[in-house]
């Protein structure tokens, strides 16, 4: 399959790293795709680079790894690339203000969230919440004493989640679907429980798991 990556950091490096090591081929974008020639030339001949419209045209299926305030503005400027895809959001609405006592603050209040906005800015993308709530160097094949751990997703669209479900079990992930784009409310605050370790005690090899009875 054909993915676009929209973001140049750690997040955008990993999954597409994954996905071509699955078998898939990936356009990474950036407003600079030149400082991404490196990861090309390195990356093999399944991997390309572009501006974020042309890795939004490439891909059947788009990853979201911006910045969390420049999201809108990103997905908003490929809306017609995007326009029925299932656009994998990855983001975070992180502030610019620092941690308090290791607590990550958002620019997004409750009764909100940064999918819902996303989800409003381009209605007729797909866009699916997954990746959000763990970070970058456990987001592919994690392994972990306890098992699999669980990928929290949700959004408006149920084909879109089944896709988004087949990535996720390529990747090594069980997965649980929350249901509906406003559950994007929950599942994006677990990126603030899930830094906490990592900003008081320097703990970052953790995901979630969800045990069931
Ligand atoms: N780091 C993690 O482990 C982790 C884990 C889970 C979720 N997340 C979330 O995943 C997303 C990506 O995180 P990251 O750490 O890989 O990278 P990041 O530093 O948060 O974002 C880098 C990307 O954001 C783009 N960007 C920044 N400002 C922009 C602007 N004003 N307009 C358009 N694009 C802009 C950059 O574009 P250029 O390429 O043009 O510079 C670059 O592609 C974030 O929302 C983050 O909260 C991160």
């Amino acid at each position: 399959m054909r993915f676009g990556v929209l973001g140049s950091g750690v997040v955008g490096q990993s999954l597409a790293d994954g996905l071509l090591a699955k078998g898939h081929e990936v356009m990474r974008g950036s407003r600079e795709p030149a400082k991404l020639e490196p990861w090309r030339a390195g990356a093999g001949p399944r991997a390309r680079v572009g501006p974020f419209t042309e890795a939004a045209g490439f891909g059947e299926v788009v990853v979201l790894a911006v910045k969390g305030s420049a999201a809108v503005a990103a997905v908003t400027s490929c809306a017609e690339a995007l326009a029925g895809k299932t656009v994998i959001d990855t983001t975070n609405p992180i502030a610019d203000a620092p941690p308090v006592n290791g607590v990550l603050q958002f620019f997004t209040g409750p009764g909100d969230s940064l999918l819902e906005r996303l989800q409003a800015a381009v209605p007729a993308a797909r866009f699916v919440k997954a990746f959000s709530c763990v970070g970058n160097a456990l987001m592919v094949d994690p392994k972990l004493p306890g098992g699999p751990p669980t990928m929290f997703i949700c959004g408006n669209h149920e084909g879109a989640k089944g896709q988004v479900g087949t990535i996720l079990a390529q990747l090594g992930w069980e997965l649980e679907d929350l249901g509906a784009a406003e559950a994007a409310r929950a599942i994006e605050p677990l990126c603030m429980l899930w830094c906490i370790p990592g900003l008081r005690q320097n703990r970052w090899r953790h995901a979630f798991k969800l045990l069931q009875g």
